[in-house]
């Protein structure tokens, strides 16, 4: 348990300085993304012409009804799903131009995605589960770091047990250490409080502010959740393959009203 605790003090080290503001630079850039796919019921268009630009450091909250795209987009954004037509841009990469080991290169790289299911592996340990990117990106101290980022969501006292052993919030707790144990400068999450009770929604909530504030992470969270979309820097509320309003003038009337 020491070890535990000296590990998570000397978490600092592996910290980035916050950003000063929100910059100009565009981490994410989709342009005329559109999506179609051939289902048994013949082809369906999931992204109609998505144009959204997300700023180095902003926190992004994404809403509207269901079957509107707003996973699609996300696995669109995460280099999971590519486009039938339209630009994808995201940390400088052109990801339409990577094969798929070049895309496979760029998610280690820049992005984490907490998924709604958690999609921990049954078979490993919270521990084994955390360390999993770190030892794909090759990391030496994998599991020490992977042990750090679970002392960081409260876990240290869990990190032998399995997905199975661990509650609902617990295992939610488990997937945010497993998407920010690589220091991602974008993290996708899809309805990150949706399985769980208010209560634990709001430790979650707290706890991915808190990891994105101290790192500098950029913030795209998909959710139904107005007291989530809420901490966020505005709200794109996506309708029918397309976004419907991009939240930059209610962000507007809201730093202007705040001026005032
Ligand atoms: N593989 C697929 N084949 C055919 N249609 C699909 C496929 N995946 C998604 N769709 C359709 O695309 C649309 C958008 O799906 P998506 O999962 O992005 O919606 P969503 O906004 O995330 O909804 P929810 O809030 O319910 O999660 C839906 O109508 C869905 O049925
Ligand atoms: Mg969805």
């Amino acid at each position: 348990m020491s070890k535990v605790q000296s590990s998570a003090t000397s978490s600092n080290s592996i910290a980035r300085p916050l950003p000063d503001s929100i910059g100009n630079d565009s981490i994410v850039e989709l342009d005329d993304v559109h999506l179609r796919l051939d289902s048994g019921a013949g082809p369906v268009n999931i992204l109609r012409g998505v144009n959204l630009q997300v700023a180095a450091g902003e926190r992004v909250g994404v809403v509207g009804p269901s079957g509107s795209g707003k996973s699609t987009m996300m696995m669109v954004m995460a280099g999971l799903e590519r486009p039938s037509g339209g630009t994808v841009r995201v940390a400088g990469q052109e990801l339409n131009r990577l094969d798929e080991d070049g895309l496979a290169r760029f998610r280690r790289q820049h992005v984490g995605i907490v998924f709604q299911a958690f999609h921990l592996v049954p078979t490993m340990t919270a521990l084994e589960n955390v360390a999993i990117p770190l030892e794909f990106a090759g990391v030496a101290d994998a599991f020490d770091r992977a042990r750090i980022g679970l002392e960081q969501v409260g876990l240290g006292h869990r990190i032998h047990h399995y997905p199975g052993q661990l509650s609902g919030g617990e295992q939610q707790r488990t997937a945010l250490a497993r998407a920010f144990v690589t220091e991602p400068s974008l993290l996708l999450a899809d309805e990150p409080t949706g399985n769980l009770d208010i209560d634990t929604g709001a430790t979650i909530v707290k706890l991915l502010f808190d990891l994105a504030e101290r790192r500098g992470t950029t913030l795209v969270l998909i959710t139904h959740d107005p007291s989530l979309a809420a901490r966020c820097d505005r709200t794109v509320r996506l309708a029918d393959g397309r976004i419907a309003d991009d939240g930059q003038a209610a962000r507007r009337a809201r730093l202007q009203a705040a001026g005032e």
